[in-house]
Parts: C-alpha cells; sequence; structure tokens
C-alpha cells in the first residue's frame, strides 16, 4: 500500500477526506465506522490512530458527484437516510461512515442475492439497516423506516422519479433533501436533455422537489448524471 504523506478534510464537504499520497496522486476518504473492514477491496488508510477508507469514484456516484463538485454533501453526521436500490453496499458502507453512530441508514434492496452480501456489510456496522423489499411499494417497510433528511435513490429502473415520489410522500421530511442517479448522457445536463430525462425531472417538480443542481458523472460514470433535490412537503 503506498505510503499516505496527508490527510485533510474535504474544504466543502464535511466528514470527506483529501488523502494525499507519496506518490503526489489524491483520493478521497471517509472515516471508517468499523475498523479494519473492508467492504468492496478498498484502501484502508491508518494515520494518527484513525482509519479512512478510500472512497472510489469509479464505483460510487455519490462520490463521482463530489469529485464533479455538486453543490453540497447534505448527508452529514447524525442524519436519518433512506437508500433505495442499496445493491450489495458500496456507497451505503460510504454514507454509514458519513452518518456515524447517531446516524441511520435504512438501505432498501430487492434483489436477494446482492442482500446477502448488505447483510455482511450491515454486521459490522450498527447503523445499516438492511431491507428486503421493492421499493415500489414503500407501505410494505412503512412500520420499520422513520421519518427521514434525505432519500438517495439510485435502483437503475425507469419510473425512478414517481418511485421517488411516493417514498418521499411516506417517509421525507418537509425540506428534506433528495440525491437521485438519473440516466443521462453527458449532452443531456448541458445542452438539450433528452424526453426521458425532461419527463423524469418534471415528474419529480410534481412530487414537490425544487431541484438544486444536477452534475454529470462523466468520466467515472458515462451514463449517469446526479439530481440534488429539495422536498416541499403539501398539505
Ligand atoms: C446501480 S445498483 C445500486 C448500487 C449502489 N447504489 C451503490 O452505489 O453502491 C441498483 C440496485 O437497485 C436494485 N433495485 C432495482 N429496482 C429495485 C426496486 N424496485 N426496489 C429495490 N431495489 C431495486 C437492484 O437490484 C440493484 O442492486
Amino acid at each position: 500500500m503506498a505510503e499516505v504523506v496527508k490527510v485533510e478534510e474535504h474544504p466543502q464537504y464535511k466528514g470527506v477526506y483529501i488523502v494525499e499520497l507519496e506518490d503526489g496522486s489524491t483520493r478521497l476518504a471517509t472515516k471508517n465506522l468499523a475498523p479494519g473492514h473492508r467492504v468492496y477491496g478498498e484502501w484502508l488508510f491508518r494515520v494518527g490512530g484513525v482509519e479512512y477508507r478510500e472512497w472510489n469514484a469509479y464505483r460510487s456516484k455519490l462520490a463521482a458527484a463530489l469529485l464533479k463538485g455538486i453543490k453540497e454533501l447534505v448527508i452529514k453526521e447524525g442524519c436519518k437516510v433512506l437508500y433505495l436500490g442499496a445493491g450489495s453496499g458500496t456507497t451505503p458502507s460510504h454514507v454509514s461512515d458519513l452518518v456515524g453512530e447517531k446516524g441511520m441508514v435504512y438501505a432498501v434492496e430487492f434483489a436477494p442475492r446482492v442482500m446477502r452480501e448488505l447483510i455482511n456489510v450491515a454486521e459490522t456496522r450498527k447503523n445499516l439497516i438492511p431491507i428486503l423489499a421493492d421499493a415500489r411499494f414503500p407501505n410494505r417497510y412503512a412500520h420499520i423506516v422513520d421519518l427521514v433528511d434525505t432519500i438517495y435513490a439510485d435502483v437503475a429502473q425507469p419510473e425512478q422519479a414517481s418511485l421517488v415520489n411516493m417514498n418521499a410522500k411516506y417517509f421525507l421530511k418537509d425540506g428534506g433533501y433528495l440525491y437521485l442517479a438519473i440516466k443521462a448522457r453527458s449532452i443531456d445536463v448541458t445542452k438539450e436533455p433528452d424526453e426521458v430525462y425532461r419527463k423524469e425531472i418534471n415528474t419529480l417538480n410534481e412530487g414537490g422537489f425544487e431541484i438544486i443542481d444536477v452534475v454529470h458523472l462523466d468520466p467515472f460514470d458515462r451514463d449517469h448524471a446526479m439530481v440534488l433535490a429539495k422536498y416541499h412537503r403539501r398539505g
């Protein structure tokens, strides 16, 4: 493993660290809530008695969004997050690091095979609650999930926006936030958005979301953009 030269907290994103290595390269990292444990083969860096976990932007769309300069990291210490499409836990593990012991990550995933890996991740992380369920039916996990500060959605399905709206109605507090990984070509967010992309954004607006920022994740992920939106609860 390469020697660490310096670790600094990110000037804009609290809880995110910039690790400088002796070869001059830098890595994003979070403080490891489960020291000694890796989730997806990422590097662990121990500096001054603290363990940091490399946050690989080619594997995690949220890390890519930070490197692409998204306006805010709204996931902070103590936050409750509803995570839709948790997969095997790559990004959810970093969200778990960010919210810390006082926070909570409700991780919804419907594929049993990846759920098994997610359960392994949750074993060393008390703030990560794996939920085997289809995110199109929030009523089925309403008895487990509290009101949350943020929804993070990455279910890789068409009509994601309406699925998000349904979940927001059940679980997202007024003034809460959404990160949505949306399928988009690089030009969609800068020039003329295609029909599908525009429809998804309109659906979010109809559901009470105000778009705060959109960044394309190119070159870390060539097929997606990250949307940051704020929720205005009606009625
Ligand atoms: C792109 S992967 C998620 C990767 C993960 N967000 C990360 O960054 O580490 C999308 C996941 O969403 C899950 N998924 C798709 N549709 C779903 C649904 N309706 N309900 C729950 N999970 C769903 C898939 O099984 C898959 O594991």
